[in-house]
């Protein structure tokens, strides 16, 4: 056989290519997208974790740039890490199992694929930013890909600037992710545009690359019927009926985001564990990050609480130190701030979370009101985390509910208790950074399209 009639006949035939030039055998479902490509211009997969996403995307530029010519490809991502190390470096995995001629025919830039000796044939990954939305416009091919990988977590403006370019005659389009928010493009693409896209729905129980273990971690910590297990496992979209205050989406994006840290003031939020069970838990946040995963100790008395909060203090050199430590004052958190007070240089504040809020009007009590000042934190889009999977499990796990009079109450860690959670002492800790006046004032300024808000601060001594 030609070479010419191989590529004519790997063109028709992705699943053959993948199988015979990658020398990789997909898994069922992945074959069914491969085989889709021939039919569907439109194509959106939503899954759980792991399922072979990315690996997936990375075939399919291959076969396209072996088997399609003259072509463009563009890919894009929610950031710039998913895009230059996850999937890129997922290309060059693929791309080292192909025969030596094939192999050769790839010229790998940082975010440029050129095909050798063949003009205008390439795939290019360009960074999805609200403030450069031009990451799928401006391809013009006979053989046009669009691809996004994380398209839910991709601002809608990329898609609302690129659709001219989405929409040409012959281009396709692919778009992949977990199903993180029931919002946005990649959410209409199964819902109001659905008769324009092929759809696909890809749960972990699908794929063997994903670990059981994977599976049964997250029933145990978040519970089959939550929204975490929905999106991470099941690959559907979050339940909006279910009222947790924090979505998972916005936590997830805030620590893959770039962001440009900012240098307002460390402060230090320390919940002081009250029962056997609990932890004592610290949070160390300046302005839009969370500096490293919250610090947690467990029965410890409140002169080893002490100890151990003086000596992370002194650690530290001056310029990283907190200007402020905010600590809950209910049960011997009282005496661990006092003590602490006499023992460093920056101000310790007693908060007691059962007080009134700075908005009565709004929130019930200062519990709330704390972990709304969160939610806002994150829904600023403009703040990073670290990779803490206790905390992510204990922020998206409390619910919120209206009283009578229209106030907002956060659910108790009893009612918490009694659906099997823990209490949620790292994302409290996390919550009490925002009892600081300037953390409030630095909440506010970020946050552009909230007028600044009059707070009543009685509770910082
Ligand atoms: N059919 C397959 N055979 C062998 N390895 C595979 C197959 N599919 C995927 N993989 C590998 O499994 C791992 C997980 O796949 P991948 O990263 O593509 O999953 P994903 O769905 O994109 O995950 P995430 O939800 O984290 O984005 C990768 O190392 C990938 O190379
Ligand atoms: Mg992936």
């Amino acid at each position: 056989m030609q070479n010419s009639d191989v590529i004519t006949k790997l063109a028709l035939d992705p699943t053959l290519y993948v199988e015979t030039m990658l020398n990789v055998t997909p898994e069922d479902w992945q074959k069914d997208v491969l085989e889709s490509l021939l039919t569907y211009d439109k194509i959106s997969i939503k899954s759980g974790h792991g399922t072979g996403k990315t690996a997936l995307l990375s075939w399919i530029i291959l076969w396209w740039l072996s088997c399609r010519l003259p072509c463009k490809i563009a890919v894009t991502a929610n950031t710039s890490n998913q895009l230059s190390d996850i999937l890129w470096s997922e290309i060059g995995k693929w791309h080292r199992n192909l025969p030596q001629g094939f192999k050769d025919l790839f010229e790998f830039k940082s975010d440029k694929i050129n095909l050798v000796g063949v003009k205008d044939s390439f795939c290019v990954a360009r960074t999805a930013r609200r403030e450069q939305p031009e990451a799928l416009q401006g391809f013009h091919s006979p053989n046009m890909l669009f691809i996004a990988d994380e398209a839910s977590g991709i601002d809608d403006l990329i898609f609302q600037v690129a659709e001219g370019s989405l929409s040409t005659p012959n281009a396709k389009v692919l778009l992949t992710g977990n199903p993180t928010r029931s919002s946005g493009y990649f959410f209409d693409t199964f819902h109001t545009m659905s008769h324009r896209w092929k759809n696909f729905t890809v749960s972990c129980h699908d794929s063997q690359q994903v670990n059981q273990g994977f599976i049964e971690d997250m029933k145990t910590k978040y519970g089959e019927d939550s929204n975490v297990y929905r999106i991470r496992v099941l690959g559907e979209f979050p339940d909006n009926s279910e009222d947790s205050i924090i979505p998972l989406h916005l936590i997830s994006e805030s620590i893959t985001r770039d962001i440009e840290p900012s240098t307002d003031d460390v402060v230090w939020g320390l919940d002081v564990a009250r029962f056997g069970n609990d932890k004592t838990a610290l949070a160390k946040r300046q302005g839009n990050t969370l500096l490293e995963k919250v610090k947690t100790w467990q029965g410890k008395d409140l002169m080893e609480t002490v100890g151990l909060v003086v000596t992370e203090y002194e650690a530290l050199p001056y310029s990283k130190r907190p200007t402020e430590i905010l600590v809950d004052s209910i049960g011997i958190g009282a005496g661990v701030a006092d003590r602490l007070q006499e023992l460093v240089d920056c101000q310790v504040t007693p908060v007691n979370v059962a007080e009134l809020p700075g908005l009565q009007e709004k929130y019930l009590r200062l519990r709330d009101e704390l972990w709304f000042l969160a939610r806002e934190w994150f829904e600023s889009r403009d703040v990073k985390i670290p990779e803490d999977e206790s905390l992510i499990a204990e922020l998206v796990t409390p619910r919120y509910s209206f009283m009578s009079n229209g106030k907002i109450k956060v659910e108790s860690k009893e009612q918490m208790k009694k659906r099997g959670h823990q209490s949620p002492d790292l994302a409290d800790a996390f919550c009490l950074t925002f009892g600081s006046k300037g953390a409030f004032a630095n909440v506010n300024r970020n946050y552009k399209w909230n007028k600044p808000i009059e707070r009543d601060y009685k509770w910082i001594v």
